[in-house]
């Protein structure tokens, strides 16, 4: 092993859930107050200074946006105290800002880790097409298959009929033709009003009831998703999916490939990744942060891709001591 490797198992690991749990204590705070604007601005700035305390030399791929536009954490953004290990970081202090800020649920923080130079940069790539499948039906589903035959194939890999496949899809008018599709061939459906990482992750994942993830979402949403399915053995795939001309070319000309099916590993290109979710609001996965006499809960999950370990992780914060003790105030 590497000491470039040993250096990202030692610092890493179960590192990165104080990060999310920061974010979505702080994005909790607004949780339905009709404020998408100040609850990201609450997370981005808990989550980055949760950040500097890690011990790694960092650089943002995936963040919020430009430089002149997002203060903080912006893309190409160095972060960490600047000791190896070298990583790609993408951040998604809110995913769920909608859903945040009306209290709805499914609302995540989430952050993905890997070895430096391993992470796709989504660049002027807003959207992507998407599938995602757990581990039974990695490798049986394609998309370049009719969603049709993609419903069968999982049928037929988890050894049940059609009818008790569900595929979750973000309700959007672009989907108006998948969800006729995929009600024709007679699959149910989960529709989600926003968060597809976690929309994503429930394809993967025992007893979520949900066995797909059909359509077209965000593309850096699909790099984060990805982080997560290669620990949990399941499988992504995106294709760039413009929305007009504009995007198109600045997308070629930025050296895309439109048409190139991306899968898991060209999205997340490291054997040695780690992902970090903590939820805001309730959803199917994680709970939404509680808050109680005592102080405040959250529910993890922290996975790491060498080893496949999911871990789900319960906290218990005590305000009175973390304003003391860091100054950090809950
Ligand atoms: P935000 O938190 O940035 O609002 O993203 C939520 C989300 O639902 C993602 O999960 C999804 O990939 C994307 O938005 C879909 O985009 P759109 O809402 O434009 O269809």
């Amino acid at each position: 092993m590497s000491n470039h490797s040993e250096s990202l198992d030692r610092n890493l690991a179960l590192e990165l859930v104080r990060v999310t749990e920061s974010a979505a204590l702080a994005a909790s705070r607004w949780m339905g107050r009709g404020d998408k604007n100040g609850a990201d601005g609450a997370a981005v700035e808990a989550m980055r200074s949760a950040l500097r305390m890690v011990a790694m030399d960092g650089i943002v791929v995936i963040g919020e946006g430009e430089k002149d536009e997002a203060p903080m954490l912006f893309n190409g953004e160095r972060i960490g105290d600047g000791t190896p290990p070298k990583v790609d970081i993408a951040v998604d202090p809110i995913e769920g800002t909608t859903p945040t800020a009306l209290g709805r649920g499914n609302a995540l923080s989430v952050i993905a880790l890997s070895e430096s130079g391993t992470m796709f940069d989504p660049g002027p790539c807003v959207y992507m097409e998407k599938l995602a499948v757990g581990p039974e039906a990695r490798g049986k589903v394609s998309l370049e298959l009719t969603p049709t035959e993609n419903i069968r194939a999982v049928a037929q890999a988890k050894g049940i009929p059609v009818r008790e496949i569900t595929a979750v899809i973000l309700d959007r008018e672009r989907h108006k033709e998948l969800i006729d599709e995929v009600r024709q061939a007679g699959a149910r459906i989960r529709l989600i009003s926003d968060g597809d990482v976690a929309g994503a992750i429930s394809a993967a994942w025992e007893n979520s009831g949900a066995d797909i993830l059909m359509g077209i979402g965000g593309t850096p949403e699909g790099v984060v998703a990805a982080a997560a399915l290669l620990s949990m053995g399941g499988e992504i795939q995106g294709r760039l999916w413009p929305r007009n001309a504009q995007e198109r070319d600045a997308a070629i000309a930025a050296g895309y490939n439109i048409g190139k099916i991306l899968h898991t590993e060209d999205l997340v290109r490291s054997e040695n990744c780690f992902f970090a979710a903590t939820g805001i609001t309730d959803g199917e996965l994680l709970n939404g942060v509680r808050f109680s006499s005592r102080g405040a809960v959250t529910q993890s999950l922290v996975m790491r891709s060498r080893s496949g370990t999911v871990r789900q992780i319960e906290s218990h914060h005590r305000p009175d001591k973390l304003r003391r003790f860091v100054g950090v105030n809950l």
